[in-house]
């Protein structure tokens, strides 16, 4: 086990009716932002009850973060947030709201473009943030993490702030979730789990069946929730296991790859693919790929997540992946870069982009431009 230093600050509220908390958590007479996305919040009532909570503060509205957030929409948050004199945000919506409002909560701290922090990749001087979480997937709720996109390039990159002080996470908020981001949430969360678990065995007992746990919550819910979205239990572990599977509790110690996302993040960015959805692509075309460096644990997770045990290492290793597509594709999600239309240009640019950035992903920073290739050829 490597060394570390583990510290999640971020208070989680969970469970029916918790938004009427709020108020608690917010100090009194500070000048609030919330920010939103496009009007989800306005169908299933999360919005009536948020302002119902904030009763008695100062409040701006800013609308409009949308999925994969722009900095040229959260340019214009920050320009409101500073006239407005914002000294706390409140980000009510899925992964894109919140991410975006990290990066607004950096921002208003920042006498520069905020599109230079994103450069930079971190900032920590920011402007206090809570959440309201409407969408299970990103674990942004519980981390400092935030991904962020430029619309005028084409690019997307990942950003590090702080965390939310706090996270309101309702169940039954999920309830209103199109099938399709419900598929994309839990194939976002598997692969989570999967950068930090696919690498080596052997380096913690603790973190490898943590992460199978999380593995098993989700495949056991998955038929359910894709078929209906209002069973409160299975959406609360859902909520959880994603929460979970993206705050730091399952990476102690242990080495991670995110290469799978690094390379959605570029089919995002090229053409405009849902987030989960460019991972239930690369995932099965990385694992073919690096099957080779990845086969002590290829073996492990075969065994215990879809009780693989009869064959040679070769035949268990295949069916580790074809099990693993097959699930992505119980979802209802493409696993092929043809599925989605995606062809030789963009395999061709993203190796440009990657040579040019001089990338090295993995978790060994061997997954190199050339590599990504053979990654994406393995996708077709
Ligand atoms: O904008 P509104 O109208 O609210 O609609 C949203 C949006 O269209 C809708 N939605 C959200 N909650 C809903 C709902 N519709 C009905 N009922 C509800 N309860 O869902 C759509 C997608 O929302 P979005 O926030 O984009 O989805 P998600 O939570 O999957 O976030 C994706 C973004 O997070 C980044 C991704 O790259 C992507 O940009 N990620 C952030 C991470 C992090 N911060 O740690 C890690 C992840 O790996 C990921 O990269
Ligand atoms: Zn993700």
């Amino acid at each position: 086990m490597e060394n570390f230093i583990f510290q999640n600050p971020t208070k989680l509220i969970f469970g029916k009716g918790m938004i009427a908390q709020l108020a608690k958590e917010i100090p009194a007479g500070k000048r609030v932002m919330v920010t939103f996305g496009g009007g989800s919040v306005k169908k299933n009532g999360v919005y009536d009850q948020v302002k119902e909570a904030l009763k008695g503060f100062d409040v701006t509205e800013f609308w409009g973060i949308e999925a994969n957030p722009k900095i040229e929409t959260l340019r214009k948050a920050i320009q409101l947030g500073k006239e407005k004199k914002v000294d706390f945000l409140l980000a009510v919506g899925g992964g894109s709201v919140l991410d975006g409002t990290k990066l607004i909560s950096a921002g208003l701290m920042y006498e520069g473009d905020a599109w230079d922090l994103v450069l930079k990749g971190s900032y920590r001087h920011t402007v206090p943030l809570g959440a309201v979480l409407t969408l299970p997937a990103t674990g942004s709720e519980m981390n400092s993490g935030a991904v962020i996109s430029r619309l005028e390039t084409a690019e997307k990159y990942p950003f590090y702030s702080n965390f939310p002080v706090f996270s309101v996470l309702d169940p039954t908020v999920t309830f209103s979730l199109p099938v399709y981001q419900v598929a994309c949430g839990i194939a976002d969360t598997f692969v989570h789990v999967m950068e930090q678990y696919m690498t080596t065995p052997g380096q913690s007992r603790l973190m490898d069946r943590w992460a199978e746990g999380i593995f098993h919550s989700l495949i056991e819910i998955a038929p359910e929730i894709i078929e209906r979205q209002d069973n409160y239990d299975k959406m609360a572990d859902f909520m959880l296991c994603a929460t979970m599977g993206l705050n730091g509790f399952i990476a102690l110690g242990v080495k991670q790859d995110w290469a799978t996302h690094m390379i959605g993040h570029e089919l995002t960015a090229l053409h405009g693919l849902t987030h989960g959805a460019t991972l239930a692509i690369v995932l099965p075309g990385l694992l073919r790929t690096l099957k080779e460096k990845k086969r002590a644990k290829l073996l492990q997770y075969g065994e215990r997540i879809w009780g693989i045990t009869e064959g040679s290492e070769e035949d268990r290793i295949e069916e580790a992946i074809a099990r693993t597509e097959a699930f992505f594709k119980s979802l209802g999600l493409p696993t092929r870069l043809g599925e989605a239309q995606i062809g030789e240009e963009t395999i061709r640019e993203i190796e440009r982009r990657f040579t040019e950035r001089k990338v090295a992903f993995g978790e060994d920073q061997d997954v190199t431009a050339a590599v990504a290739r053979q990654v994406l050829e393995n996708c077709k």
